[in-house]
């Protein structure tokens, strides 16, 4: 039997701290959902004592997801770890992520610690960590660039103190694919207990070899876990993509003789849904999960593929959830219909009472839009917080008059904690004068740092999704709408952005 690789998913993590990627709480419960569908072997839910936020999304997501191990990272402290044992109490598995950086420069210029210190801090830790739970996991952050004896000594502790994941971070994406596995076959050979721990891999892709790089942990090094990130979301330039790697996997598997557990027709809804959730739009081109990933354009492939599809795929778009018929439901379509799509679209929802109020959003979008396609179901459940008056900010309506040569007017109906409100303003454009006269009502003074609409279904016809980010104290958020409007759109992209600047609490940033 070929070697099985273990997926483990940062996306609610690592994915997270991309500036603007952060998350409320229903959203990564959705989130975590999906990636059990998806069968991903291990999913780090947080970082619990980064925030009380995150502390009660991670226990939250340790309630509902009993098919996949619930993580949490911790940093290589006491108090840290109990935070991160509390959140994860109800996970039917659980797993506690030790990190402590080990490279020269984060030890002597970050942590302010000796070498000596450091090694000690990293036994402790792991020793206090495994007196609360079975599985712990332990990444000497910037591990990349740490010296090797020291690595060595330092992970042969926490092996002896009983970690039973070894994670080799390359936290900067400074690693090159040989030299990357060379570094981890090296630490393997060296440390005399390396075989009684599961070697992992996690890349960061500042050069842009994140996915190259993990591969070769895996091949050259030996790893059987690979840290990932649905649509390589991440710090920086991201993490590595999961859906490039578990492709890789699969489609190579005549090279790479390893097995994962992926259910691959769920990463089109768990790709779809990480970018409407973000804003994190993906682009055309990106492998696997882009909307030109199956797309031929030049006669001769479009000739080729007609006649046997192996010309020019490699992989069958249906294999990782792309339909072939995009066209799901209209005016005339039942409840039951789109319940069904909701499932085939990998969203539960938890009760009949939501599955009622998003019919009823269905609805009142299909009386303004004759075809429904399933990126405007995904957009539909996407506000489905919004929907449900459970956030301090609320659409109600908007009203707004532009004619050339004359100056926007726009006046917006809106609920402020479940009262309403209205005010007006006039702007540059109608959406300038539309979150001008919302930015009177709350008055958040944050700065708008991007802007941006896309078509959800690529016509005239189809809803606009608009991204906002606003920056406020050092913060960043992004907020998405959707609507056939697009100054529609737009109003409610603010007020999710102003919602999630609002709901989360300063946290501590995990690479500091
Ligand atoms: O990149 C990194 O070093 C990390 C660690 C916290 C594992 O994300
Ligand atoms: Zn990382």
């Amino acid at each position: 039997m070929a070697d099985q690789l273990i997926i483990f998913d940062t996306t609610l993590r690592d994915g997270e701290q991309s500036p603007g990627a952060s998350m409320t709480r229903d959203e990564k419960l959705r989130i975590a959902r999906q990636l059990e569908r998806l069968k991903v072997d291990v999913i780090e839910a947080g970082f619990a004592a980064s925030s009380n936020g995150d502390f009660e999304c991670i226990k939250a997501i340790a309630e509902v997801i009993k098919d996949s191990t619930v993580c949490s990272l911790a940093r290589a402290n006491d108090r840290d770890i109990a935070r991160a044992a509390e959140a994860l109490a109800p996970a039917k598995s659980g797993r506690l992520h030790l990190f402590l950086a080990t490279s020269a420069l984060h030890m002597e210029k970050k942590l302010r610690m000796t070498p000596d210190q450091v090694f000690e801090q990293a036994k402790q830790s792991t020793r206090y960590a495994r007196n609360l739970m079975d599985n712990i996991e332990f990444s000497p952050e910037d591990g990349y660039r740490s010296d090797p004896d020291f690595l060595c000594r330092v992970l042969e502790a926490v092996i002896a103190e009983g970690a039973t994941t070894i994670n080799v971070p390359d936290t900067v994406g400074y690693a090159v694919p040989e030299l990357y596995g060379q570094f981890i076959k090296n630490l393997r050979e060296r440390i005399p207990n390396s075989d009684k721990a599961v070697w992992s891999v996690h890349c960061h892709n500042d050069l842009g070899m994140a996915v190259a790089n993990s591969l070769a942990g895996v091949m050259l090094g030996g790893a059987r876990q690979v840290e990932c990130t649905i649509n390589g979301l991440g710090e920086r330039a991201g993490n590595c993509s999961l859906e490039e790697i578990v492709m890789a996997i699969k489609t190579r598997k005549d090279y790479f003789g390893l097995e994962v557990g992926i259910d691959t027709k769920q990463i089109v809804a768990a790709s779809r849904m990480v970018s409407q959730t973000t804003g994190f739009v993906v682009q055309p081109n990106k492998a696997v999960v882009g909307a030109n990933a199956f797309a031929h354009a030049s006669g001769i492939h479009q000739d080729g593929v007609l006649k046997a599809r192996d010309t020019y795929e490699i992989m069958r778009a249906e294999d990782v959830g792309w339909s072939a018929n995009k066209i799901v439901l209209g005016k005339l379509s039942g409840r039951n219909a789109f319940k069904q799509r909701l499932q085939d679209l990998g969203v539960s929802m938890e009760s009949e009472a939501d599955v009622n109020a998003a019919f009823a959003r269905f609805k009142e979008l299909a009386d303004r839009k004759s075809e429904i396609f399933d990126e405007d179901i995904l957009a539909l459940v996407s506000d489905e917080s919004v929907a449900q008056g459970v956030e301090q900010y609320g659409f109600v309506s908007l009203s707004q008059r532009s004619e050339t040569g004359e100056r926007p007017q726009a006046s917006i109906v809106m609920t402020v904690d479940g009262v309403e409100a209205r005010s007006d303003s006039d702007g540059n454009g109608p959406v300038d004068a539309s979150l001008k006269a919302i930015e009177k009502q709350v008055k958040s003074g944050a700065e708008m740092v991007l802007y941006s609409v896309n078509a959800i279904s690529g016509s005239t016809e189809s809803q606009g999704e608009v991204t906002v980010r606003l920056q406020n104290s050092g913060r960043v958020v992004n907020g998405v709408g959707a609507d056939p409007d697009i100054v529609v759109a737009s109003a409610k992209a603010y007020l999710s952005a102003l919602n999630k600047l609002h709901s989360k609490s300063d946290r501590v940033a995990a690479q500091g």
